[in-house]
């Protein structure tokens, strides 16, 4: 159910969580320090504990109550990527509740772009926002995904589109260097420009309080069991393909996006990928033949975690 700018701010200070579009995805959202309503979403979602939240301000100096301090190039990034889709893992004052941030001596932050988004934030003060779907499930970036996961009546503040489609990237300081905990719609060449490196992948073995708890959980994923495999297109019926390849006629294509926009494939692929599961599909094939850098490389990675069982 869709509700203005006022209601959403009221409800947000009973405390009650509602869903918040920002450009990347919608977002399940509760002010950072109301605890009732954070529990609220971690059993909405069935989101597991040791999964911390981003917060997610309206303006840079909302930092200074929360962070103690910032780790170098942190200045750079933001001032290339804020407000936008990048999220940074910062040391967290200690009064930023321990449901928050699992317990972690930091914690994610990020300046959403979208105007809407902004306005709320800096009248309800900083909002936690995972992103607004059933844990292990594609993200929403439509209202009707939302719908379909939390109830028909389920409040969500209109006016806002996620134009990325795909969730922020999120860098991590660690031993001197930036390093990426989740790609997402900032690419790693973006990062580089600004760092003056091509930051690594955390791995998922890695120890430690900087850890991306996210990166432990299945995610992503549609109930259709999806094929990546170029042989095993024989095995389905439905296609989530390019626009503008050939493929066999017998199949029913999904289209992505052309292969020169990314940006656009990135905007289809969770609705797609919840699209298959609407329809009834219960088997698909990705087409994997794409390139190798930039967005491309979140989106290989997303429908790579989206496959596994
Ligand atoms: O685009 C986005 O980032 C969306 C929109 C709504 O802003 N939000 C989002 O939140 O994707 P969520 O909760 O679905 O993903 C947050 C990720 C999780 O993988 C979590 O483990 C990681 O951020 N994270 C949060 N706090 C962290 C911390 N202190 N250290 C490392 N990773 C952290
Ligand atoms: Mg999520």
């Amino acid at each position: 159910m869709l509700i203005p700018l006022e209601e959403a701010i009221q409800l947000l200070l009973k405390p009650v969580c509602i869903a918040v579009p920002t450009e990347t995805v919608y977002g399940l959202a509760a002010c950072y320090d109301q605890e009732e309503a954070i529990e609220q979403i971690f059993a909405l979602k069935g989101r597991p504990r040791n999964n911390p939240l981003i917060i997610h301000i309206s303006d840079e100096s909302d930092l200074h109550t929360l962070i103690t301090t910032a780790p170098p190039g942190f200045r750079q990034l933001i001032d290339k990527f804020w407000p936008g889709p990048l999220t940074c893992v910062l040391p967290v004052q200690s009064h930023v509740s321990s449901l928050v941030r699992a317990n972690l001596p930091t914690a994610a932050f990020r300046l959403p772009s979208l105007e809407i988004t902004r306005e709320l934030i800096a009248r309800t003060g900083p909002l936690v926002m995972p992103s607004a779907n059933l844990s292990g499930k594609p993200s929403s970036t439509l209202p009707e995904h939302i719908e379909h996961d939390f109830g028909q009546n389920f409040p969500i503040l209109e006016g806002g589109c996620c134009i990325k489609g795909v969730e922020s990237t999120i860098v991590i300081f660690q031993e001197g260097r930036w390093v990426v905990g989740r790609q997402g719609a900032v690419s790693l060449e973006d990062l580089a420009e600004v760092l003056g490196y091509l930051p690594s992948l955390l791995q998922k073995n890695s120890q430690g309080p900087s850890l991306c708890p996210g990166l432990l959980h299945r995610h992503y994923a549609p109930k259709a069991q999806l094929f990546l495999k170029s042989d095993d297109m024989a095995k389905v019926s439905h296609i989530l393909g390019f626009h503008g390849r050939i493929y066999p006629k017998d199949k029913i294509i999904y289209e992505m996006g052309p292969l020169d926009r990314p940006e656009e494939v990135a905007g289809n692929l969770y609705r797609l990928l919840r699209k298959l599961d609407l329809d009834g599909v219960n088997k698909a094939w990705i087409d994997m033949d794409f390139p190798v850098t930039g967005l491309w490389r979140t989106l290989r990675e997303r429908i790579l975690r989206a496959s596994e069982n």
